[in-house]
């Protein structure tokens, strides 16, 4: 199954380096910042057509659809480019995220970045690789990470209080990253590009398979208070070695 789904991936998403993205037409969603293309929506349909045939019992969540209630079952969460701001401004970071949930648990993540032909993938119980490289965290003091962050961008509150944590985490680590893309920043943790990661609220497909890439690479992967992630709703993420992320969740939730 692992094998199947990332194939499907990777095909459906190598063509997203091609667009030539001065002939985008572009929707705003509930503003400014929340974007929707033609590729979003094309690149989900692809991917359910494909994925449905491959498991046909599996319910589908994603971005770009009107979605069913997270039930117990097969359930494929998808978020078919995230990071679709960058995209629109050919920043050239963006990616595919495809989880396969069982019974509301992911049981494999699969991520893809078409720009730089890196395919991430977990399943649970048997590691984390990309491109056939097993990922390993260490365990790094915060002072010595970068920390990257998503800034909630569609919710002005949470922005705003994200904004003034920021100079907190910054003195409290090495520097800090804005990506643009949630799915990737997890990734990164889970290859130890970044010590950690957070932003105040996400929804399922932003972090389903990031999620469990980087805990199956033996890091953790929980709200910014430490609890469990939940998939059935919006959810706040903080994720990365253990070390680093324990002295982080309490900067975040003094
Ligand atoms: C967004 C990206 C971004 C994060 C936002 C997400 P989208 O996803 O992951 O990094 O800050 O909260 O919504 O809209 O590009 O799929
Ligand atoms: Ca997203
Ligand atoms: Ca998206």
């Amino acid at each position: 199954m692992l094998s199947e789904i990332m194939a499907i991936v990777r095909e459906t998403g190598k063509s997203l380096r091609e667009v030539d993205i001065h002939e985008l037409s572009v929707r705003e969603k509930t503003g400014k910042r929340d974007l929707c293309t033609a590729y979003d929506v094309a690149i989900e349909e692809k991917l359910v057509e494909k994925l449905s045939r491959l498991l046909p019992e599996a319910q589908f969540i994603g971005e770009e659809r009107s979605n069913l209630p997270l039930s117990n079952g097969w359930c494929f969460v998808i978020d078919p480019i995230d990071g679709t701001a960058n995209f629109v401004h050919d920043y050239r970071h963006s990616c595919l995220s495809v989880a396969l949930l069982k019974d509301m648990v992911p049981v494999i993540g699969v991520v893809y970045d078409p720009y730089m032909d890196e395919l991430f993938y977990a399943q649970q119980g048997n590691g984390a690789f990309v491109n056939g490289r097993p990922l390993h965290i260490q365990p790094i003091a915060l002072s010595d990470a970068f920390v990257s962050f998503g800034t909630t961008p569609y919710e002005e509150e949470k922005s705003r209080r994200t904004m003034q944590l920021l100079g907190k985490v910054f003195d409290r680590s090495q520097d800090i990253r804005r990506s643009g893309s949630a799915a990737l920043d997890l990734c990164y943790v889970a290859a130890g590009r970044t010590g950690a990661f957070f932003e105040l609220a996400l929804s399922p497909w932003d972090y389903a398979a990031g999620a469990l890439i980087v805990t199956e690479a033996g890091g953790v992967a929980t709200a910014v208070d430490g609890s469990p992630l939940v998939y059935n709703r919006r959810c706040s993420v903080l994720a990365g070695n253990a070390l680093a992320c324990e002295e982080l969740s309490s900067i975040l939730c003094e």
